[in-house]
């Protein structure tokens, strides 16, 4: 895992809890990276190493900066440490770009249409990806955002710009759960997103069977836009998400205690207690063990470790990652069944 030392060149409120930090790329050799991938920072926070992964709100070849955009999340230990305390001139220690929710090339193919679902924070991705679909392809976009209000549109001016710039192939259409009067007359759906009425409007300009679509925001966001493609005939290998956390199911959770368990990591043996519903890298982290993670979703593989003995569930990935050899686990979605559980890390 390659780690840089990057120094913010700016920082730029995007509304009252979202701003983007402006890292400039390393002076020798540019840090690459494909639309929709995040930047994972790491960040040592009253003694403790903290590790968050950002997507890029910047498309390489576009920008000149290598940009992330974070929203504050109520009682989040790095997001407030972002808004409130970092500043311009920092340097950030960063992992090299991860993530798969790219836009695949046959999906890139002329005749593909572009469907962007996002809420709030969820623009990230999905902003680099149409910026380099506007500029560097031909297909037609459309992104459905849904957020509470004007004052909380991240990238507002910047969406507002690319309508003007690509008229013929970028459309918009803004759900808000608390629209308010708008000078610019963007024209507004009230409540939250609904897949029906963003069809509606898909159905007027493309055939529903050439789009490809990706989602990012919350669960019930996914949730219903899967549901409703599922009613039509969009294929699911062209439908992509990308998840900002796991969400739980208590279900999940039915056989699982609170167990002892022991981590071995660079020679020595810690004993942790993972409590009923941490994962084994949570309960780690909270012991103070410094565990390499980057997603905390089970995508990355940053967290794998070696089950010497012992059960453990895997619970929240629905794919088991193709990266891990036999008795390998994502530790961030590993929970201990039995109490003789050993890990190596
Ligand atoms: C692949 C990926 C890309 C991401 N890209 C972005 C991005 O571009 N912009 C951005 O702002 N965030 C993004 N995130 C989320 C980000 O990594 C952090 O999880 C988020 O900033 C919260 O971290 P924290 O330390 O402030 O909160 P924590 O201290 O980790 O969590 C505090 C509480 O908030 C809950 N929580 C955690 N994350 C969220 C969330 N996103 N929304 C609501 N509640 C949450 C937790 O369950 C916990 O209860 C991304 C996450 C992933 C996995
Ligand atoms: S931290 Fe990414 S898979 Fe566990």
């Amino acid at each position: 895992m390659i780690v840089y030392s990057l120094k913010i060149g700016s920082i730029r409120k995007e509304t009252d809890d979202a701003v983007t930090l402006s890292f400039k790329q390393p002076g020798l050799k540019k840090i690459k990276y494909q639309a929709g991938q995040y930047l994972t920072l790491i960040f040592r926070i009253n003694g403790r190493r903290y590790i968050r992964p950002y997507s890029f709100s910047s498309t390489f070849g576009i920008d000149s900066t290598l940009d992330v955009t974070i929203k504050r999340v109520p009682g989040g230990i790095v997001s407030n440490h972002i808004l409130d305390v970092v500043k311009e001139g920092d340097s950030v220690e960063v992992m090299e770009p991860m993530g798969d929710f790219i836009v695949p090339v046959a999906d890139k193919a002329a005749d593909k249409h572009l469907v962007l679902w996002g809420v709030g924070s969820g623009i990230t991705p999905l902003y680099s990806i149409l910026k380099d679909t506007l500029v560097n392809h031909s297909n037609k976009v459309t992104l459905i955002y849904g957020n509470r209000s004007h004052s909380t549109v991240i990238f507002k001016e910047a969406l507002e710009k690319l309508k003007k710039d690509y008229p013929d192939r970028f459309t918009c259409i803004e759900f808000h759960t608390r629209p308010e009067i708008d000078s610019a007359g963007t024209h507004i759906i009230e409540g939250r997103i609904q897949p029906s009425k963003a069809f509606e409007y898909i159905r007027s300009v493309s055939s529903i069977e050439h789009t490809s679509h990706f989602i990012c925001g919350p669960s019930g966001l996914k949730d219903s836009v899967k549901t409703a493609l599922a009613e039509t005939h969009v294929l699911s290998d062209n439908i992509y998400s990308e998840d900002f956390e796991i969400v739980k199911n208590e279900e999940d959770f039915k056989f699982i205690q609170t167990q002892s368990i022991r981590i071995r990591k660079d020679n020595e043996e810690f004993t942790v207690e993972v409590i009923k519903g941490k994962s084994i890298l949570e309960a780690g982290l909270d012991a103070l063990i410094e565990l390499n993670y980057s997603c905390q979703t089970g995508n990355c593989s940053v967290c794998k470790g070696r089950l010497i003995q012992g059960e453990i569930k895997t619970i929240g990935v629905k794919e088991i990652s193709k990266d891990l050899i036999e008795n390998e686990y994502l530790l961030c979605c590993s929970y201990p069944v039995t109490g003789d559980v050993v890990v190596e890390i």
